[in-house]
C-alpha cells in the first residue's frame, strides 16, 4: 500500500537527536518514496527561528547525507518551523494552522516526536491535547530513558497514558531497528540448525558489547545526570539480551513478541549492593588517546570534578529460567574505549571429548553478531589447516557481511522504525510493561550506586578497554572477553 499522509511534528527540533537521527532519517525515507507526497515535517523548539532560517539550518545539516540535491529540495518543503515554550498552552496555538487549521484533514496520520527531557513527555502530552491537536490517528514517539527510575517512569508512563492509548504510544529504543538485529530473530527462528543448540546445554556464555570511542561532548548536560547504566543498559543492552534469549513467539506480532521480552526481563536474577565490584564494574573515562588524538576526562567534559557518572559499565546476569539455568550474560559498555564495536558473541561449549591430540584443541564454536561498525555475522568453525602435515586444526570463520551480501544501502535504524510509526506498527518499541521490568531489576544497583559515600567509578584512560577490573570480572570465570580472545 502507498505510504499514507503524515505530518511529523518533532517537538525539540533543533535538538541533537532531531538534527543528527530523525531528520535524516525522514529525508531518506522521502528519498526512497516511503513518505507521502504531500507529508509535512513541523520542527517546534525553543530556538527563536522562523520557517526559512530552520530550513537553512536542516539543509545545511544534511548536507553530508547521500540523497540528490533534487530530494533535498522537495524535502524542505515540507519542513516548517515554529518557536514556542512547550509549557505555555498559548504557545501550542501557532501549531494548528500549520497542520492545516481547524479545517484540516483528520485522517492524516499524525505523529508527535518528543525528542526533549523525559520530564516534560507528560507536560506536552497534556498541551497537545488542550490544543486539540490529538486526533483519533496520532501517535506519540517517546525517546529513551523513559524516566530515571521505575517511580519516574511510572508517573511519565500514567501522565502520556492519559492522552494517549498504549497503542498510539511508541517508545523507541533505536537498537531495535537496527537490521542486524532484526535478523537475530530471522536467524533464530528462521532456520533449524541453530534452536536445538540455543540453551544452556551447549551455549557456555554470551558477551553483549556496546562499545564507542565518542565521549560525552555536546551531550554532558544530559549524560550527567543518566550515566550508562540509565542510557544504555536500561534499554539497549536489555533489549539485546531479550532477543538472545526469549522463547519462540508463536507468531511475530506486538504482543507476541514483547510478551516473551518481558518473560525474559522477569527472568533476571536480581542484583544488588552486594554486586558492585563483584558481577558489577563500574568506571568512568580518564584523559586518553583515542585514535591517536589526546581526549579529555569525563570530568573535564562535565566541567565537574566530582562527577560519579559512570561511563563504563560491565556485568555478569542471569537469565534464571529453564532455557538459560547456569549461563552468564556479560554486558558491556562504554564511552571512549578502545574502538566502537558493538556485538553479540554466543560461545558454544567445548567438544566433549578431545579427538586429535597434539593438534591443537578445537576452540569452542562462536557465533558474532556484529551490529557496528559493520552489520554482519560470524559463525567460528573449527577446520582441518590444508597441507600434508596431518590433522592440525585450525580456526576458521563462515563469514555473512551484510554489505557484501547484500550490496546496496542499509538503511538507518530510525529509517525502519519511523516506517512503523506510521503503519502503526508497535512490535519494535517497548510497551510500558517492559520499560517497567527492566527498570525493576535495575533499581536495586542504581540505588546502590548512588548511595551517599560510595567509592569513585573505576578509571581507565579514554582508549582503551575499560578498568581492568572489567577484564578480571570475566576471566575469574576462566573466559575472556571476545577481542582479547586469541583470533
Ligand atoms: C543512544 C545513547 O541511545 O545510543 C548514546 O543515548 C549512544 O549515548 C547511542 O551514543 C549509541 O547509538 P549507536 O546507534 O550509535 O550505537
Amino acid at each position: 500500500a502507498p505510504p499514507r499522509p503524515c505530518d511529523f511534528v518533532v517537538i525539540g527540533g533543533t535538538g541533537d537527536l532531531a538534527v543528527r537521527k530523525l531528520l535524516p532519517a525522514l529525508l531518506h525515507c522521502d528519498d526512497d518514496d516511503r513518505l507521502s507526497p504531500d507529508s509535512r515535517v513541523v520542527g517546534l523548539s525553543l530556538a527563536g527561528l522562523d520557517t526559512a532560517a530552520y530550513r537553512a539550518k536542516v539543509r545545511g545539516e544534511l548536507a553530508d547525507v547521500d540523497v540528490p540535491d533534487s530530494t533535498l529540495d522537495r524535502f524542505l518543503e515540507r519542513v516548517s518551523y515554529a518557536s514556542l515554550d512547550f509549557q505555555d498552552p498559548a504557545g501550542w496555538e501557532v501549531v494548528r494552522p500549520m497542520l492545516g487549521g481547524d479545517d484540516g484533514d483528520d485522517s492524516r496520520v499524525r505523529v508527535f516526536y518528543l525528542a526533549i527531557a523525559p520530564a516534560l513527555f507528560g507536560p506536552v502530552c497534556r498541551r497537545l491535547r488542550e490544543a486539540g491537536l490529538v486526533t483519533a490517528d496520532s501517535r506519540v514517539v517517546l525517546e529513551k530513558p523513559i524516566g530515571s527510575d521505575l517511580a519516574s517512569s511510572q508517573d511519565i508512563n500514567d501522565a502520556v497514558g492519559e492522552v494517549f492509548d498504549e497503542q498510539q504510544i511508541f517508545r523507541i529504543d533505536h537498537y531495535l531497528g537496527k537490521e542486524s538485529v532484526q535478523n537475530l530473530l530471522v536467524t533464530r527462528f528462521g532456520n533449524t540448525f541453530l534452536e536445538p543448540l540455543w540453551n544452556s546445554t551447549w551455549i557456555d556464555h554470551v558477551q553483549i558489547t556496546v562499545a564507542e570511542t565518542l565521549g560525552v561532548g555536546a551531550r554532558a548536560g544530559y549524560y550527567d545526570s543518566a550515566g550508562a547504566l540509565r542510557d544504555m543498559v536500561q534499554n539497549h543492552l536489555l533489549q539485546l539480551l531479550c532477543l538472545v534469549a526469549m522463547e519462540p513467539p508463536t507468531y511475530v506480532d506486538r504482543e507476541t513478541v514483547r510478551d516473551e521480552k518481558l518473560k525474559v526481563l522477569q527472568a533476571l536474577r536480581p542484583l544488588d549492593e552486594g554486586d558492585l565490584g563483584g558481577s558489577v564494574v563500574i568506571g568512568q573515562y580518564a584523559a586518553g588517546l583515542v585514535d591517536g588524538q589526546a581526549v579529555p576526562s569525563y570530568l573535564t567534559e562535565v566541567d565537574d570534578p566530582s562527577s560519579r557518572t559512570e561511563t563504563f559499565v560491565a556485568m555478569k546476569a542471569h537469565v534464571d529460567n529453564w532455557r538459560w539455568a547456569g549461563v552468564p550474560f556479560y554486558l558491556r559498555t562504554g564511552k571512549r574505549m578502545d574502538r566502537g564495536c558493538s556485538e553479540i558473541v554466543i560461545t558454544f561449549k567445548p567438544v566433549p571429548h578431545r579427538m586429535f591430540p597434539g593438534n591443537g584443541d578445537p576452540e569452542p564454536n562462536r557465533l558474532v553478531i556484529q551490529l557496528q561498525p559493520e552489520e554482519g555475522m560470524k559463525l567460528h568453525i573449527t577446520t582441518k589447516e590444508p597441507g600434508p602435515g596431518g590433522m592440525r586444526l585450525r580456526r576458521a570463520s563462515l563469514d555473512l557481511s551484510y554489505a557484501e551480501s547484500y550490496g546496496g544501502r542499509l538503511p538507518l535504524a530510525y529509517e525502519r522504525l519511523l516506517t512503523d510509526v506510521v503503519r502503526g506498527s508497535t512490535t519494535l518499541f517497548m510497551r510500558r510493561d517492559e520499560v517497567e521490568a527492566a527498570w525493576t531489576w535495575l533499581e536495586p544497583l542504581l540505588t546502590a550506586w548512588q548511595s551517599p559515600g560510595r567509592t569513585r567509578p573505576k578509571s581507565y584512560p579514554a582508549g582503551t578497554p575499560g578498568p581492568i577490573a572489567a577484564t578480571t570480572l570475566i576471566e575469574r570465570d576462566g573466559r575472556a572477553w571476545h577481542e582479547s580472545a586469541t583470533s
